[in-house]
């Protein structure tokens, strides 16, 4: 299967501290890969220089082969990646509506604007409402459906199912699989059991660097490997 990203030893600076230091993993078409790790590993960093938003100081992002290295977020953005933070970031003085209007480009794509609202029937329903009195798994799921309604090839989602109730957790996952039939996912996910439920190929990194990959099902089903390399107790996915 062809790699929708590349990324190859990749590092980045924060002010003087060397946070990335040689991140290495693809992301195969289609499926969806699952960035894990301790806190502090360099997740979000990992996707923050994917996106342009830390500069690389070191090493090449390749989106379906073209270089974006060096390239600035906006053209990043434009070259077909949608990136959903881990702080949600919508617009909470805009509406629904309004929001999902900002995120398209080119006027956008129909088929992915009914896709949206298939997936999120609550987006339909308070379209015209300001997106700061959702709830917080609604303002996750706008998140998400901004980076949807473009011609996004690829996703990079930051824990989306962080502070969010069980029972809306369970239904991000649902989303997230459905959402894997149309675009290529790179998520980053500390609930496990969610991680394992979704990711086909697995990287871990830590303190900075790509300490393993392979199937997720392999790291799933080995709780030696995930207490080495996520210091956890080791955890039993469900
Ligand atoms: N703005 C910053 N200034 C200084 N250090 C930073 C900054 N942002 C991140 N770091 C450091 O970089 C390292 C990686 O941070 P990053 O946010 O990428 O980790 P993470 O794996 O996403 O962690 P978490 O699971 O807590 O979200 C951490 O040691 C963090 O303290
Ligand atoms: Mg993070």
């Amino acid at each position: 299967m062809s790699n929708m990203l590349e990324v190859r030893d990749l590092g980045a600076h924060i002010g003087r501290f060397h946070i990335l230091q040689g991140v290495t993993f693809d992301v195969p078409a289609g499926e969806t890969t699952v960035l894990l790790g301790r806190n502090g590993a360099g997740k979000t960093t990992t996707l923050r220089t994917i996106m342009g938003l830390v500069r690389a100081t070191a090493g090449s992002v390749r989106l379906a082969g073209r270089e974006l290295t060096g390239r600035r977020p906006f053209d990043i953005a434009r070259a077909g990646i949608g990136y959903v933070p881990e702080d949600r970031d919508v617009f909470a003085t805009l509406t629904v509506e309004e929001n999902l209007r900002v995120a398209e480009r080119g006027g956008g794509l129909k088929k992915r604007r009914e896709f949206v609202f298939d997936l999120f029937p609550d987006l339909a329903r308070f379209a015209h409402r300001k997106a700061g009195h959702l709830s917080g798994g609604q303002q996750q799921m706008l998140a998400i459906a901004r980076a949807l309604v473009n011609d996004n090839q690829l996703l990079l989602i930051d824990e989306p199912s962080k502070g969010l109730a069980p029972v809306v957790i369970e239904r991000m996952a649902e989303v997230l699989a459905e959402i894997s039939r149309e675009v290529t996912i790179l998520l980053v996910e500390q609930n496990f059991t969610m991680a394992a439920k979704l990711g086909k190929m697995c990287v871990v990194v830590d303190e900075g660097r790509t300490v393993y990959t392979g199937p997720m099902a392999e790291l799933a089903g080995d709780p030696r490997l995930q207490q080495r390399y996520l210091g956890v107790g080791g955890q039993e996915a469900v």
